[in-house]
């Protein structure tokens, strides 16, 4: 049997778990197999994406910033990475490359796992960059009530919203500045989810604690540090609070599953990312 690779495309890769999860999963399902961090600048992206012809390689995952960029050298995406406008999931489908996103759906896994139920309740999220849109998604495909998307620039969250109504009739979207986050909301929100990258920069969105009840759940998108500001404010007011490893996991099970046809051993996954996400 060949031995087999697959790899990630971004930069900067240095605090990227994904070789840790990947090679972790490699070894215990006895896969002859190896996954690499290929940094990879604008310009080198296209003839890193040939390279993923090889009929070696299991294919790959894109990360910032070439998620949107890589659509065009791509011989198929999926109807869903081009609505949420980001692959990150490549397969090598026998010399073909085929696009896809598993964050939506890695999120979505991870919630139901974690019993965090949106059906029929308002949420909230905060941010409207790329991970953002994957929650929305997520959430408006779990069946909330309404999804109100709120941003520093207005603009971007109204885009969002914007591009995901066609898809969601049934979900209320609305779009609005991040600054409405400190006013008294009319009811708490079922879920409040912290898409900004602040909390991985130590910072985070000033939220009103009237947004959350015992109900609430505050999800944070960043998983290092495990516990940010925005989760400890949640907590303090009430709520529980979940830091995004869950969805980073699933996310990556889900392309392992694509690139192999096996699911990774979760608990390998936890433990691999144990040891790198630093309290
Ligand atoms: N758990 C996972 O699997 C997973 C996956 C992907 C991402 N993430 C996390 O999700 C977060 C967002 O990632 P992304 O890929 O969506 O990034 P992105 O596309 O660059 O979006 C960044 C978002 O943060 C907002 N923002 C940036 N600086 C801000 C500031 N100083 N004040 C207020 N808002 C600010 C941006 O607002 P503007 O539109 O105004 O610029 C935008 O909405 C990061 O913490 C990332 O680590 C987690």
């Amino acid at each position: 049997m060949t031995h087999k690779w697959a790899c990630l495309l971004g930069q900067p890769l240095v605090h990227s778990l994904s070789p840790t999860l990947h090679n972790a999963a490699f070894a215990a399902l006895g896969i002859d197999a190896h996954y690499e961090a290929r940094p990879t600048a604008p310009a080198d992206l296209a003839s890193a994406v040939a390279a993923l012809r090889a009929s070696d390689c299991f294919g790959a995952n894109v990360t910032a910033p070439h998620k949107r960029a890589v659509i065009d050298h791509l011989d198929d995406v999926s109807g869903k990475a081009v609505a949420l406008g980001a692959v990150n999931t490549i397969v090598n489908e026998g010399g073909r490359l085929v696009g896809s996103n598993t964050d939506a759906a890695g999120l979505e896994r991870w919630m139901r796992e974690a019993q965090i139920d949106p059906a029929g309740q308002p949420v909230l999220v905060l941010g409207a960059g790329g991970a953002a849109r994957a929650a929305v998604w997520a959430l408006a495909d779990l069946g909330a009530s309404s999804v109100v998307v709120l941003n520093r620039t207005v603009e971007h969250a109204e885009d969002l919203v914007t591009s995901l109504r066609q898809r969601f009739p049934d979900v209320y979207l609305l779009w609005g500045k991040l600054d409405e986050a400190t006013e008294p909301p009319r009811a708490p929100w079922r879920v409040v989810v912290n898409a900004t990258s602040l909390g991985h920069e130590g910072s985070a969105p000033a939220v009103h604690p009237g947004c959350y009840s015992r109900d609430s759940v505050a999800i944070e998108l960043a998983y290092n540090p495990p516990e940010t500001l925005f989760m400890a404010a949640a907590k303090q007011a009430g709520a529980r609070a979940e830091n995004g490893t869950g969805m980073l996991l699933h996310q990556a099970a889900l392309a392992f599953e694509c690139w192999t046809g096996q699911a990774p051993p979760m608990a390998v996954y936890e433990a691999a990312a144990k040891q790198r996400v630093t309290p």
